[in-house]
């Protein structure tokens, strides 16, 4: 078996739909489907698998919907063997989500089948060729167009007909984003993957190998992983690989050793992954702070060889949960480390023109480190020779391999679609990133940075207590399922937390919820206020905890029944609200990471009383790469 040596990757990302391949000594059918649940978080508009039979033949079966519309189909069919397949999930890009437009794709004559994640932007003309050319397409999808250009190359060869270099020579003709896998009945013992901004991992075993969009997909099997890079291509068999450029020069990578447990197969007893990723947030935390506070100051050895002292301002830039942790990040940047930050989600940032150079430090920050616009942005900032860091939580991430320094959130897998777990760990490394900073540039002082720092450590105990109050928090949650809107308002630290809690609810309950600093409520929003329109406010104690209470008194004054967030203790905040969800007090600059906590728990029973598919919301996807 050939084991590969990895380097580092340029840029840009696609990575909707999932992928696995397996090729191999055992039946593939049931490792793409335990790879498909794994990865079906990625997307939910079809399934599907096709496997080459003993016969030759290639069987697919595909289904729209969920994962558990093609495990009904496979169950009410004939069994399918063979020991080499394909499976991917789909989150629709280009056509329908239905059953035609499901992957994987096959040619004219059923010899070759495609499945692919990204877009190929050229495919109307190449669809336009092909079928003057003869080929007949059944689909809307761009994909169809890849895996006829794969047959015709194909079938122009002369004398013996390669594979691998027909669908190398086919992909120097495509334009866009793509990562496939592609397989041919002539040649039972190969699969053919490759990459171009969106993610593909090939899984080295015994006797046996892989190639995922995931690395999450064959954790069951192993943990030895080669990462592609962009503009490669890789030929698996099932007693190695091999790997070229689209030049065809060949490559060598270093594989890589996988350490997350293998837990994205279990909900743990659970009902939903997301309460599941809620409960463990004092574990998760404490693994992400493991070895980074040592003798009271913060320890971040993954940005020693840079040299912060050329550094006058930061960027911190990211999308969804990941921006609103950034937010928290910029208050402790700016308050501590006395730098002037810009805060932006990528998809802006992108476009915006920023003002970065040689001494900006840009922190990205992206659970999955494969985000379109995070990516681009992170090449913005790489062009312009900006210092890069990379929080994330994906070992071998494009972000991760990229990055000048790279944080790993150290929290294993997320599967739920939306940010729990990993949002209080970004946040808590952006904390000390933020102490580590003002340490490095002589503006904290020590005593200041231990107390931060020790309030820290506590934290994960602290998280302990707010689990145990689920039942507390439900109660109230359920009390607030019927409403079709609500504002979240927040001041300083707590205004991302009111975003962070709005979008929750938003995400997983599907009712109108919307963050607003507390001050600017007056500015609009209060014109909405109602008694149908509870306004959530987190009343945390702080510095501007008597003006959160004095805007609560204003909503309430408006009719609106009002949740506070406070702080236990704060008995006398019970005469401004109707009901409020206690967290214990810390130190002022960590309230985010306790007041988040119970409006998960908010959020997610809201949802699990409506009936609502929490763990995969509509139209959203875990990680979020068209444009
Ligand atoms: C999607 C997910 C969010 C996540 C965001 C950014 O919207 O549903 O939970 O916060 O993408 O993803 P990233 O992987 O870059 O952190």
């Amino acid at each position: 078996m050939t084991r590969e040596r990895a380097s580092c990757f340029t840029l840009r990302g696609v990575t909707m739909c999932g992928i696995i391949g397996y090729v191999g000594e055992r039946a593939a059918a049931p490792i793409l489907l335990d790879g498909l649940r794994r990865l079906e978080y990625r997307g939910y508009d079809s399934a599907g698998v096709a496997v080459l039979s003993a016969r030759g033949a290639i069987d697919v079966r595909k289904r729209r919907g969920k994962l558990g519309n093609l495990t009904t189909l496979l169950d009410a069919g004939s069994a399918l063997e063979g020991t080499l397949g394909m499976g991917h999930t789909r989150w629709a890009t280009h056509g329908a989500p239905n059953d035609v437009n499901a992957h994987p794709h096959s040619d004219c004559e059923g010899r070759i089948v495609v499945v692919h994640n990204g877009i190929i932007e050229n495919y109307q003309e190449l669809r336009a060729r092909l079928t003057a050319r003869g080929h007949g397409f059944r689909s809307e999808t761009d994909t169809e167009a890849l895996v006829h250009l794969i047959e015709d190359e194909y079938h122009a060869m002369d004398g013996r007909r390669d594979f691998p270099e027909a669908v190398r020579r086919a992909l120097r003709q495509v334009r866009g984003a793509y990562a496939i896998v592609a397989f041919c009945r002539d040649d039972p013992d190969l699969l053919v993957g490759a990459r171009q901004n969106a993610p593909l991992v090939v899984g080295l075993g015994e006797g046996e190998n892989y190639v995922a969009s995931d690395i999450a997909a064959m954790l069951a099997h192993t943990r030895t992983v080669v990462a592609l890079e962009d503009g490669e291509i890789a030929a698996v068999r099932r007693c190695g690989a091999s790997i070229r450029t689209l030049d065809g020069a060949p490559v060598n990578h270093e594989p890589f050793n996988v350490e997350w447990d293998d837990v994205g197969g279990s909900k743990g007893g659970f009902p939903h992954f997301v309460l599941k990723e809620i409960h463990e947030q004092p574990e998760a935390l404490s693994h992400a702070l493991i070895g980074r506070i040592q003798e009271g100051r913060p320890a971040l050895a993954e940005l020693a060889h840079l040299d912060l002292s050329r550094v006058n301002r930061v960027a911190l830039v990211g999308c969804g949960s990941a921006f609103y942790a950034s937010l928290i990040g910029k208050y402790l940047f700016e308050g501590w480390a006395r730098l002037p930050v810009e805060l932006s989600v990528a998809s802006e940032f992108r476009y915006a023109q920023p003002v970065i150079d040689e001494r900006t430090l840009c922190v990205f920050v992206s659970q999955s480190g494969e985000t379109a616009d995070t990516l681009a942005s992170f090449r913005l900032a790489q062009d312009a020779g900006a210092m890069t860091v990379a929080l994330t939580n994906t070992q071998g991430s494009s972000l991760a391999r990229g990055a000048g320094a790279v944080i790993f959130l150290q929290v294993g897998p997320e599967i739920g679609v939306v940010a729990t777990k990993t949002f209080t760990a970004q946040t808590a490394l952006l904390t000390l990133m933020a102490l580590y900073l003002a340490m490095r540039r002589g503006t904290m002082e020590a005593g200041a940075a231990r107390q931060v720092c020790e309030a820290l450590l506590r934290i994960p105990q602290q998280m302990e207590s707010l689990i145990r109050r689920e039942a507390e928090y439900r109660a109230i949650a359920e009390r607030y399922a019927e409403h079709r809107s609500m504002f979240f308002i927040g001041r300083h630290l707590g205004y991302p937390v009111a975003l962070e809690g709005a979008l929750k609810v938003k995400e997983i309950s599907y009712i109108h919820a919307e963050g607003y600093p507390a001050g600017e409520l007056k500015h609009g929003p209060i014109a909405m206020l109602e008694p149908a329109v509870p306004v959530v406010a987190v009343a945390t104690q702080g510095s501007t905890y008597e003006k959160v209470v004095s805007n609560m008194q204003e909503v309430r004054a408006r009719g609106a029944k009002v949740l506070a967030v406070a702080t236990e203790g704060d008995d006398a905040i019970r005469a401004h609200c109707d009901d409020a969800l206690y967290v214990p007090a810390t130190h002022h600059s960590l309230t985010p990471l306790l007041a988040v906590v119970p409006l998960q728990f908010f959020a997610y029973h809201i949802a699990a009383r409506l009936g609502r598919d929490v763990d995969q919301p509509r139209n959203l996807a875990k990680s979020v790469t068209v444009e």
